[in-house]
């Protein structure tokens, strides 16, 4: 396992600036997801740690060896890393031993070595006894599977895993997401892990680097990004919450005629600003402003109420109540998040 470092990291393809200068120190056997929606620059960032991309701009370094930068570009065959791509790229021709082993082969591991260890990779990822079944003939979280067992098999100083779930259906996804984290517990291994699922990077990730338009706009723990959003997009992202524009007036919110009492602590300055509401802070009845209810979609553990505010639509989740879609409801904030409304 080693640290990595990125410093001040840009890099644009013609026109498009896709990272727009990131920086981050992580520790050795840290678990840091990157957590974005599509297009945000994770993918590209993850290949710039790999090497398979070149940089524009800044210095990359593993294991306090600088390997992007002034010094040169060191190939990704000499970074020793592991890679997990999103497509799990298994050879279809070669059975699973096969598949795990190549990446020893490649290194010229001596042949009386590597059986030991494609099984040791394999026992790891619980597919001991798979290693002669042919990839056709495996399920897509086995596939997956063997495509981290590949990437570990070289004992990587970090593991790189992009958007290693998403292939798979819900469920599947969620028993995955419980192997990797007893993986990481038993290997201990630096590992970043790229998704666009709040709940897989929050469930899983030491800290959580939240990207948005080729820029990290908060890195922390689970709980600092959910607690305390830095910017409206973080809380919006990350816990759903509804974003609206308007104005501070004393204790109040105000968007266009409606007047929102602020929940009680929330600190505030007269003024425009972000208003960020999560949908299980919002309460219906009581005495504040009555929005139009459009829907009304009940999930079992909770009810969702989608609400009229202007031409926005206000998401509110609780228990279920006797409400008819069109009918006036009354909403009062329980808790929210205020941001500069010219903040990025
Ligand atoms: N080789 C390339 N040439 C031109 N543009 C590219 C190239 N690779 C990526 N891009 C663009 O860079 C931006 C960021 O892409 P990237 O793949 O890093 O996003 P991402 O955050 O991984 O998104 P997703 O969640 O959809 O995988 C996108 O707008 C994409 O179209
Ligand atoms: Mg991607």
């Amino acid at each position: 396992m080693a640290t990595l470092e990125l410093r001040s990291v840009v890099k644009s393809y013609g026109a498009t600036h896709v990272v727009r200068g990131i920086s981050m120190s992580v520790a050795s056997g840290e678990f840091i997801s990157f957590l974005g929606p599509s297009g945000c620059g994770k993918t590209t960032t993850l290949r710039m740690i790999a090497g398979l991309e070149t940089l524009d701009a800044g210095t990359i370094a593993i294991g306090g060896d600088e390997v992007d930068g002034p010094g040169g570009h060191v190939p990704p065959e000499r970074r020793q890393l592991g890679m997990v791509f999103q497509s799990y790229a298994v050879w279809p021709h070669k059975s699973v031993a096969e598949n795990v082993a190549y990446p020893l082969l490649l290194k010229k591991v001596p042949r009386a070595d590597v059986a030991g260890r494609v099984r040791t990779a394999l026992d790891l990822v619980r597919l001991g006894a798979l290693g002669d079944r042919m990839p056709s003939q495996l399920s897509g979280g086995q596939l997956q599977r063997v495509a981290i067992a590949r990437a570990l098999v070289a004992d990587p100083r970090i593991l790189l895993l992009d958007e290693p779930l998403s292939n798979l259906d819900a469920a599947l996804r969620e028993e995955m997401r419980g192997e990797i984290a007893t993986l990481r517990a038993r290997l201990g291994t630096t590992m970043i892990f790229v998704t666009h699922d709040q709940h897989e990077a929050l469930a899983l990730a030491d800290r959580v680097a939240v990207m948005n338009g080729g820029v990290v706009e908060q890195i922390g723990s689970p709980e600092g990004i959910y607690g305390a959003p830095a910017t409206a997009f973080v809380a919006g992202f990350v816990g759903g919450a509804n974003r609206l524009t308007g104005t501070v007036v004393g204790r109040e919110f105000h968007v266009g005629d409606l007047r929102f009492p602020l929940p009680e602590g929330l600190p505030a300055t007269d003024g425009p600003a972000v208003l960020a509401v999560r949908p299980e802070s919002i309460r219906l009845g009581g005495s504040g402003p009555a929005l139009p209810l459009l829907a009304r979609l009940y999930l079992g553990s909770t009810t969702e109420y989608r609400l009229q505010l202007g031409t926005e639509v206000l998401r509110a989740v609780g228990p279920a109540r006797e409400v008819t879609v069109g009918e006036v409801v009354p909403v009062a904030f329980e808790a929210a998040f205020l941001f500069d409304s010219k903040a990025p």
